[in-house]
């Protein structure tokens, strides 16, 4: 009954979560997408009315006018929209799915006491200081006199983060090693917003009130964060899906695989924002798809020679599949913390073992991340026999 009021606590949290995360991100892509496509007011009364760009646009049942204000507007209308709460729930959703998917059930999805053997608590200990700890770090480097030379910066983060990445898989399994990436990169977001973006907008408007030119400084505190957010966006978004894709976290180079779809997804990123500004460079595309396909490249599994297997090996892969697997793989899974079969996916019957050959030789064999933490301890003649006998029965 816990463990089936957990994953529906899990589906609930993540259902918010998403949502939030749309709320959030559309509307950055919006506004990134709005500023770019302004134009210089056309009326002089406009031009009088101290507007620096506008824009029209039509959309689901209307016309559109937008105007921007960069210094004040005549006068702070009575509501004014502020865009915060998107990103809070967001990160306070994706906070408690950390928690209820990775900490409580911290043996399956974050420790592998195959990369390091340490305790439950100094894995959670471990995760959250990594997230902390990023953004202060961060937070400093952006204060830092190394922030007046934007390529300095962007070059020791990138160097930071490669570091990171690499850091995380040496003591968590690549699934929990991922997603403490993403979560640390999504709470630098958040806090941009909550610490920095925030708290400019809020003197901006504290000056226009009093009919004072803000201070320029808050102005291009905000930007650089806001900037920062928009490359950071895509890398995050990938992390949040790639628990489905063994593949990636599972690799023997994870945290390599990690950093160079993360490029990409901010290059894919750059590239739109250039678009918008109607000077995109097909580099900044080639050179996103080149690492797409470098690290399709680098996980293209290796052959399998399919030596012949016999009819006693069926016996042993059954036995191996009963201790290792079935016991979360199962109509009715035994393991504590585990409600029902993982995906649907049940390794009970003979039937179900044969036709399921490939997909267990790829989670056991060849990406490796089954059992997860390689918590039922699968030996290596193990898994080598089950590739064979994956390979024999395909070939057959
Ligand atoms: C401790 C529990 C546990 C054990 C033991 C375990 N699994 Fe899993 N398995 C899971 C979980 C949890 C998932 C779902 C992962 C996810 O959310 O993406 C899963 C998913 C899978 C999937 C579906 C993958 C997909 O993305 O569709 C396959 C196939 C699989 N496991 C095979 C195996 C094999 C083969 C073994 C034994 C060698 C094994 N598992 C042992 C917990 C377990």
């Amino acid at each position: 009954m816990a463990a089936y009021a957990l994953e529906w606590l899990n589906l609930l949290v993540r259902w918010l979560h998403v949502i939030t995360g749309i709320a959030w991100i559309g509307a950055s892509f919006y506004f990134v997408w709005l500023d770019n496509h302004l134009e210089a007011p056309s009326k002089a009364s406009d031009i009088e009315r101290d507007v620096s760009g506008e824009l029209w646009a039509v959309h689901g049942g209307g016309f559109y006018h937008a105007e921007k204000f960069r210094a004040r507007p005549p006068a702070i209308p009575d509501r004014l929209h502020w865009f915060k709460w998107e990103a809070y729930w967001t990160w306070l959703s994706g906070f408690a799915l950390l928690i209820i998917v990775y900490y409580v059930g911290a043996d399956i999805h974050l420790i592998d006491r195959s990369v390091a053997d340490i305790s439950r608590s100094a894995a959670i200990a471990i995760g959250l200081s990594c997230i902390a700890i990023g953004w202060v770090v961060y937070d400093v480097l952006c204060k830092s006199l190394l922030a007046r030379n934007n390529n300095a910066l962007s070059l020791v983060l990138f160097a930071l983060l490669c570091g990171t990445a690499w850091g995380l898989t040496q003591v968590f399994g690549g699934r929990g090693a991922y997603i403490h990436f993403g979560a640390m990169l999504g709470t630098i977001m958040v806090a941009n917003v909550a610490m920095v973006i925030m708290p400019s907008q809020r003197a901006m408007v504290r000056a226009a009130e009093q009919g004072k030119v803000p201070d320029p400084r808050y102005g291009i505190a905000g930007k650089q964060r806001s900037v920062h957010n928009t490359y950071f966006t895509l890398p995050v978004l990938f992390v949040m899906m790639s628990s489905h894709y063994a593949f990636t976290f599972g690799h023997r180079y994870n945290w390599a695989l990690l950093i160079a779809l993360s490029l990409a997804g901010a290059l894919i990123r750059v590239w739109f924002v250039d678009r918008h500004k109607g000077k995109q460079s097909a580099l900044t595309l080639i050179a996103a798809a080149a690492l797409i396909l470098l690290v399709f490249w680098t996980g293209i599994p290796t052959t399998q020679i399919a030596t012949k297997t016999t009819a006693s090996d069926y016996t042993r892969v059954q036995a191996i599949i009963a201790q290792r697997c079935a016991v979360c793989h199962a109509a009715s899974p035994v393991q504590p913390g585990i409600a029902a079969a993982p995906k649907g996916v049940i390794f009970e019957s003979e039937a179900q073992i044969r036709s399921q050959a490939i997909l267990i030789a790829q989670q056991s064999a060849i990406t490796r991340v089954m059992p997860p933490g390689n918590l039922t301890q699968m030996t290596e003649d193990e898994r080598a026999l089950i590739a064979r006998w994956a390979a024999s029965a395909q070939a057959r």
